[in-house]
């Protein structure tokens, strides 16, 4: 009988099964009332009492044995079956969250792709400058206030290494290497020493523009100008010029846009006006193109200048500068469909 026992015990150790209908045949094979374990102990019971004490404890051991061999198996199953359960074939093979472009990127990319549209190419230029190229090459007197520490982040004094405060920077490189026909379009980050409010912040984005060669007109910039509006705000769009200032260009002019909330009729984001201010530009000033190395003689050029978050708050009416920088996936969900 021990034989019997050992090799009972060895088969059941090989045991296998696919389904939950196997296990169940394998249980009544082996356990039920007239399987092959129960069979054993109708044996047992007619043994003498001396091989009762020695077949007993291995009898028993069989039985326990078999029975977790079987649970075994059960469980072995149902841990397959429910993860089968769980496969929902409905789903997409690639569950990836997609990101969302950042609205000023989105912005940018816009206005850098209109402006690619009448051949100007994107020209790039360093987030950490010298004063030359910031200030002196474009035509900053040396007591400009723009200069000054409340502005400007000074990262040495002498010699001078500070953040740039505008795009204007990337002009003076690009002319003082290369010579006309120049049209370039530089996006880029600038920096000012200015406190953290829903208005104001130390860093945020410009686009610059420069066009410069044999007879460029203020008709010209008047007529880019335009173009751009209409093409961001769309075609119903008005434009108007006012007289300003700016160092580098002479003359100098801001440009309006009629309101695009109201259509210009007068509302308060327009407040009552009908306008709203998107950019500053003008002629190049003659000094400019000298400076940086361009026969002012010969040559004439516009540049203009605009701040991405300004025409994304237009676009988008984003109520507070500071979002921007947050990276909330909640504000930033909301450009989902933004391209
Ligand atoms: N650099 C100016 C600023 O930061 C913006 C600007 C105005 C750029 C007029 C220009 C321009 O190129 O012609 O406020």
């Amino acid at each position: 009988m021990i034989e019997k026992i050992n090799s009972l015990k060895a088969e059941i150790a090989q045991l296998t099964a696919s389904n939950a209908a196997d296990v169940e045949a394998l249980r009544i094979k082996y356990l039920s009332k007239k399987g092959e374990v129960s069979l054993l102990f109708n044996d047992f019971r007619a043994l003498a009492p001396e091989e009762k004490r020695a077949l007993g404890a291995p009898l028993n051991e069989l039985k326990d044995f078999a029975t977790n061999k079987i649970t075994e198996l059960k469980e072995s199953l149902e841990n397959v079956e429910s993860d089968a359960d769980a496969l929902d074939m409905t789903r997409t093979a690639s569950p990836i969250k997609l990101g969302t472009r950042h609205p000023l990127s989105v912005v940018r990319n816009e206005i850098v792709g209109i402006f690619s549209r009448l051949g100007f190419t994107i020209a790039e230029g360093p987030e950490i400058e010298d004063d030359w190229h910031v200030f002196s090459s474009l035509n900053f007197a040396a007591d400009h206030p723009a200069r000054d520490m409340q502005d400007t982040f000074f990262i040495r004094r002498t010699p001078d290494v500070l953040l740039r405060t505008h795009t204007s920077s990337v002009q003076s490189r690009v002319m003082e290497k290369n010579q006309p026909p120049i049209r370039i379009i530089c996006p880029g980050r600038v920096y000012r020493n200015e406190a953290i409010s829903a208005r104001a912040h130390c860093f945020f984005h410009q686009v610059e523009a420069l066009y410069v060669d044999k007879n460029v007109s203020f008709a010209d910039l008047k007529q880019t100008l335009l173009y751009f509006a209409q093409e961001m705000f769309g075609p119903e769009t008005k434009i108007r010029l006012r007289p300003s200032y700016f160092p580098f260009t002479e003359p100098s002019a801001e440009m309006d846009i009629s309101c695009n909330l109201c259509g210009g009729k007068g509302c308060s984001f327009c407040k009552h006006t009908g306008w709203v201010e998107i950019l500053g530009c003008g002629m190049v000033d003659p000094n400019v193109l000298d400076a940086c190395g361009i026969d002012s003689k010969v040559y004439s050029g516009f540049a203009l200048g605009m701040g991405v978050e300004r025409i994304t708050n237009l676009k988008y009416q984003v109520k507070d500068l500071r979002m921007f920088s947050e990276n909330d996936t909640r504000f930033l969900e909301e450009f989902t469909a933004a391209h």
